[in-house]
């Protein structure tokens, strides 16, 4: 029985971003800018922003490519894609119109420059370009590097720019490189490239993005702790059975199989999404919401996850990859048969993980995390299992057993916040059901549609890295997984494939809980 409280107030709030201030002016340059990601998530948040008047007069756009493009080539292939979004493309970005005005004024911003990130004539020529730009186009000297392109060049965009010293700060003018993931493939690799970029960078001006910190749900998760003086006061072992935190997903690899093959589901989802959504329900409260203060209680909490070794990894983690099956109605093949993927392939597609976190807080209290691809359902959510009250009152009435109490954060769809509880039943027998107190965030928040990268950008722009990952983050996130990579590396998986594309995922990771005594929420 699910039941909604009737909200007590419904009214259309203002869209966030609208009453935003400006960010200052500023250059982007997107390295990357004929790519996937350009076109699929960066560019609408710029036009959401703009949208939004979230950008200034003396905002620039330039984009960088290998590909051979004039400016006018960029700017129709990119007006086509933001077309088709409107027609239901089945994007991130899903708006119902574009406002012509709001994209001529993005467009008539744009330039576009054709150069190869190995050859350093491209950072001189990007370098001249940015000089005229911050003399004719208000831009004011400050430059945002935007690395849209994949992981392998990060480092070599990074040291472009610091040897044609497109990145050194002087006289209030700030310049800041936007990394996305994956930031490295192991703990190795990502404490190597943390080293090569900080030769070139200041920390303060890099910005190591995970996109789940720009969904409004995650970033709720802080106000919901630390707002409230009703759920803080629970929020710790004394009161806490366990945690469980799912990001379902009823797409497969889509094509990405090159990727996926040697990246697999943990490396893809669990030291970088999943664990911001850990990082966020665990971690102590900041002093403030400055960033150092913030990434440094992040840092903690997950340097505080209980090592691995090796017989431990094996058997609190469990991997799985899909076999054939229906997914949403439709059938999908198995992944051993996708494009790019080897026929007898030990790349997981699905994750389940049981951790402790040895601090004060949650001593005692198992986290489980589940991720996975071509699931039943597509559902991302942290759900907080409560200790059961005791039974004794009960023990004469019709009430078999007490269900317990669950807080359920829905991050995405159907984003809200549900709690739920034991209510009597109407009539004169003592009868207990499980109810639900629901907040939907469509109900009470007027939300454009938006990617969920138009915080991050504008954040960097404004010089916010809140919810950006520092250094110690990226390297305490990688530690944490490393013996379960390094165990799996040594023991290939004999069972694969072990789940029907379309179900709930291995029985092994329900074997995980059942151990335990508690069982997966049904997805
Ligand atoms: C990406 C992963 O980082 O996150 C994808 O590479 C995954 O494999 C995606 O599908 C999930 O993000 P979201 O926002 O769609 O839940």
């Amino acid at each position: 029985m699910r039941e909604r409280l009737t909200p007590i107030r419904s009214v259309e709030r203002e869209d966030s971003l609208t009453a935003t201030p400006e960010a200052p002016p500023c250059a982007m340059v997107i390295f990357g800018a004929a790519g996937d990601l350009t076109r699929r998530l960066v560019v609408p948040a710029l036009y959401n922003l703009v949208v939004a008047k979230c950008l200034p007069e003396g905002f620039r756009l330039v984009g960088v490519d290998l590909a051979e493009k004039s400016v006018d080539d960029w700017r129709s292939g990119l007006t086509a894609a933001m077309d088709g979004f409107v027609k239901g493309g089945g994007g991130e970005f899903q708006p119902d119109k574009i406002d012509p005005g709001s994209w001529k004024w993005l467009t008539g911003r744009m330039s576009y420059l054709q150069g190869d990130l190995n050859d350093p004539g491209t950072f001189q020529r990007l370098g001249a370009h940015l000089d005229d730009l911050d003399k004719t186009a208000g831009t004011a000297g400050n430059h945002l590097f935007y690395l849209a392109v994949a992981d392998r060049f990060f480092g070599t965009a990074v040291d472009g720019l610091g040897a044609a010293n497109l990145v050194q700060e002087a006289d209030g003018q700030w310049r800041r490189v936007v990394i996305e993931k994956p930031f490295g493939h192991d703990l190795a690799s990502a404490k190597a490239l943390n080293t090569r970029i900080l030769k070139t960078l200041d920390e303060s001006q890099i910005y190591r993005m995970d996109h789940f910190l720009g969904k409004e749900t995650v970033q709720n998760i802080m106000a919901l702790r630390f707002a409230n003086g009703l759920f803080e006061p629970l929020w710790n072992r004394q009161h806490i059975d366990h945690v469980q935190i799912t990001a379902a997903e009823t797409v497969g690899v889509e094509g990405r199989g090159k990727f996926y093959e040697r990246t697999g589901a943990l490396r893809d989802m669990v030291p970088n999404h999943v664990f911001q959504l850990l990082a966020m329900t665990a971690m102590e409260p900041p002093l403030s919401f400055a960033a150092d203060a913030v990434r440094s209680k992040k840092a903690e909490v997950i340097e505080a996850i209980r090592s691995l070794d090796r017989d431990t990894a094996l058997r609190d983690a469990v991997r799985g990859q899909y076999g054939a099956g229906v997914v949403l109605g439709e059938a999908a093949n198995a992944y051993r048969t996708e494009r790019d993927v080897a026929p007898d392939s030990a790349a997981e597609t699905y994750v389940a993980i049981k951790l402790a976190i040895d601090n004060w807080r949650w001593s005692g209290v198992p986290f489980y995390l589940r991720t996975g691809k071509y699931l039943a359902r597509r559902t991302t959510e942290i759900a907080i299992r409560f200790h059961q009250a005791p039974y004794a009152l009960f023990r004469s009435t019709d009430v078999e057993r007490m269900n317990p109490n669950w807080m359920v954060l829905r991050i995405q769809p159907d984003e809200g916040v549900a709690l739920e509880f034991a209510a009597k039943h109407p009539g004169p027998r003592v009868r207990l059901e499980n109810v639900t107190m629901d907040f939907a965030y469509e109900t009470f928040f007027k939300m454009a549609p938006n990617t969920g990268y138009e915080t991050l950008i504008y954040d960097c722009m404004s010089g916010d890295a809140s919810l950006f990952q520092r250094a110690d983050n990226i390297e305490a996130d990688w530690q944490a997984v490393q013996p379960i990579l390094d165990a799996w590396a040594a023991t290939p998986p004999g069972d694969f494939p072990n789940y029907a594309a379309g179900g709930t995922g291995p029985a092994a990771a329900d074997d995980l809980l059942a151990r335990d005594g508690h069982a997966w929420r049904p997805l």
